[in-house]
């Protein structure tokens, strides 16, 4: 068991391995001289995200600097950050969809920088917050080998909280952010109401209690894999596949303010009417 004090010191270690890593170490210097942060700005948002998370609240993801903390804790080895956004890749591979939307996106993953990057789909990038659409530009840029990219990639700012349908794709992808929303469970039936028949929709769903319910942070939280699947299935999905994302306790360090069965469930739905 270590203290706040030892986890601080092992996010702020970990955080610059990354950053200063041969293969990263570009990137997050043209993100610290295009949105003005600095590289101890990045440490101490990571210490916020994986540390004090009774501290987080929706607001603090306008922060580049959180956003780019982000970017460094999804690219360390071992994480469960990478499990999430490899399996929401293999699904995608695995559906071939035209069009795909991604609600809640924060940053842009790997899917994305695969698939969206090179005209594989059209991508289209909802936030809230419009900091998420400028750290992505920014981002992607980076790795901006043709010149076309900007075709394939479409952004929107627009608020869950206002249960506006964001129009037909062939895939939904929530990775930790319906529960961000007011009334998850209306957004969710709204979308699974006037969403196409052959939708699929691809969740990255915290299971086990967080906190912070009602405080601008979570407005629905998830006991267990039943409960959620129990939630998604009464607002008319049915789970085509599932896997798990378990955090790691060397890397993923915010599992140790948590309980320790935390862990993401990853799936896979379609309209229950879909046909087959
Ligand atoms: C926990 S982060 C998840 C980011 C990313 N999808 C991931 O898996 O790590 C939640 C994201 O949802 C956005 N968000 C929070 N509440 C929202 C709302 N009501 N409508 C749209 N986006 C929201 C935040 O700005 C943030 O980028």
């Amino acid at each position: 068991m270590y203290t706040k004090k030892e986890v601080e010191e092992k996010v702020r270690a970990r955080v610059s391995l990354v950053i200063n890593a041969p293969e990263y170490r570009k990137e997050f210097a043209h993100l610290c001289s295009s949105l003005n942060f600095t590289r101890e700005d990045i440490a101490n948002a990571a210490v916020i995200y994986d540390v004090y998370l009774d501290d987080m609240n929706n607001t603090k993801y306008s922060d580049m600097a959180m956003r780019a903390a982000m970017r460094a804790l999804f690219l360390t080895t071992g994480s469960y950050h990478q499990k999430r956004e490899q399996t929401v890749l293999d699904y995608l591979k695995k559906i071939k969809p035209a069009s795909v939307c991604e609600i809640g996106f924060g940053i842009p993953t790997k899917w994305v920088r695969e698939l969206a990057l090179n005209g594989g789909v059209r991508a289209t990038l909802i936030d809230m917050d419009s900091s998420a659409q400028e750290f992505s530009k920014v981002s992607l840029d980076h790795f901006d080998v043709n010149e076309m990219a900007g075709n394939y990639i479409n952004y929107e700012t627009m608020n869950m909280d206002d249960l506006q349908y964001p129009g037909d794709f062939d895939v939904y992808v929530m990775m930790d952010s319906i529960e961000h929303t007011k009334d998850p469970t209306s957004y969710l039936r709204m979308l699974t109401a006037q969403s196409k028949e052959t939708a699929r929709f691809i969740f990255s769903i915290p299971i086990g209690l967080v906190g912070n319910l009602n405080e601008d942070f979570h407005y629905i939280e998830w006991a267990t894999d039943d409960a959620a699947k129990q939630w998604l299935n009464k607002a008319g999905l049915k789970i085509i596949d599932q896997r798990k994302a378990v955090p790691n306790p060397e890397v993923d360090l915010f599992i140790h303010s948590l309980n320790k069965s935390f862990h993401n469930l990853l799936l896979l739905c379609e309209k229950r009417e879909a046909l087959s």
